[in-house]
C-alpha cells in the first residue's frame, strides 16, 4: 500500500495524533485511602492486576541510567522479580553492555512503565545495587537454553557486520553450552534497584489523573520507612 492510499484508508499521522488521544476510554479507578505502606507491595498488586487485565508484556519496564558525561540513556528490559520488603525491582543485564557499564560508573537509575490498557505509570527512582558473581550464576543457569546461548554471544550493543556473523556466533555459543551446560556468561549480572521514591499514576478520561507519590524516609521495612503524598495532576 503507498503512503498516499495508507492515508486515505486511516488518516495522516497529524490527523491521527489529533483525533486519537491517550486514554479516551473508561479506566480504572485509584483507591487512595487504603494504600499498601510500602510501594512495592502496590507495584505488585498493580502489576497483577496488568497481568490479569490481559496487558501485553506488562513486565517490560524502560530502565534509565545515566553516563559518565551526565546524558541520559534508556531502554526496555524485563523485570525479573520484585524484593517487596527491600523495595527492590529486579533485572538481568550483561554488566558489559552500556547499562552495566553506565550503573557501575553512577548507580542512580529510574524505571518507569506505562500500560495503556489500564491508563497506569510508575516510576521509580533509586540507587542500583549489583548482585554477586554466584546469585548471577544461579539467575543465568535457570534461564532457557535459548536466552543462555543469547546471553553467551556478548558484544551487546557493539557494531555487528551482518547477521550471518551473528548466527553463526549463537551457533558456536549453543555448542559450547551442549558441552558444558554450567557455562555461565561472564558478565550476566542480575540487578536491583532499590527505590528512594516511586510514584503512581492512575489515568482518567477526564484528565482528573490521580497521583501519589512515595519517599522513602529511613532504610528498613518498617511501614514509617515510607511517607506518601498525593501530588497535583
Ligand atoms: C521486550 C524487550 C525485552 C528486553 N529485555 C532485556 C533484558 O531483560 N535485559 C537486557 O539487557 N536487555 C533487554 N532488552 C534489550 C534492551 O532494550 C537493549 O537493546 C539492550 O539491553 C542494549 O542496551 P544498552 O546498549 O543500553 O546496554 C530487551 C528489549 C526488548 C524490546
Amino acid at each position: 500500500m503507498t503512503e498516499h492510499a495508507r492515508a486515505e484508508e486511516h488518516g495522516t499521522l497529524a490527523e491521527l495524533l489529533l483525533e486519537r488521544p491517550p486514554m479516551a476510554r473508561e479506566l480504572p479507578g485509584f483507591a487512595t485511602d487504603r494504600l499498601p505502606a510500602n510501594p512495592a507491595e502496590l507495584f505488585g498488586e498493580w502489576l497483577t492486576g496488568a497481568f490479569h487485565a490481559g496487558v501485553l508484556d506488562p513486565q517490560v519496564v524502560t530502565l534509565s541510567t545515566v553516563d559518565t558525561d551526565g546524558c541520559p540513556d534508556a531502554r526496555v528490559l524485563v523485570l525479573r522479580g520484585l524484593d517487596v520488603p527491600g523495595a527492590g525491582w529486579v533485572f538481568a543485564a550483561d554488566a558489559d553492555s552500556a547499562k552495566g557499564r553506565q550503573l557501575a560508573a553512577r548507580p542512580g537509575a529510574a524505571i518507569s512503565v506505562y500500560w495503556p490498557l489500564l491508563g497506569q505509570q510508575v516510576r521509580v527512582r533509586g540507587v542500583v545495587e549489583a548482585a554477586s558473581a554466584e546469585d548471577s550464576a544461579v539467575d543465568f543457569l535457570d534461564r532457557s537454553p535459548w536466552s543462555r546461548a543469547a546471553s553467551l554471544v556478548g558484544h551487546q550493543s557493539e557494531p555487528l557486520s551482518s547477521l550471518d556473523a551473528y548466527d553463526s556466533a549463537a551457533r558456536e555459543a549453543r555448542q559450547r553450552l551442549e558441552a558444558d551446560p554450567k557455562l555461565v556468561a561472564p558478565g550476566h549480572t542480575v540487578y536491583t534497584l532499590r527505590a528512594r521514591e516511586v510514584e503512581f499514576w492512575q489515568g482518567d478520561a477526564s484528565r482528573r489523573h490521580v497521583r501519589v507519590h512515595y519517599t522513602r524516609n529511613e532504610v528498613g521495612a518498617a511501614p514509617s520507612a515510607w511517607s506518601r503524598t498525593l501530588l497535583w495532576p
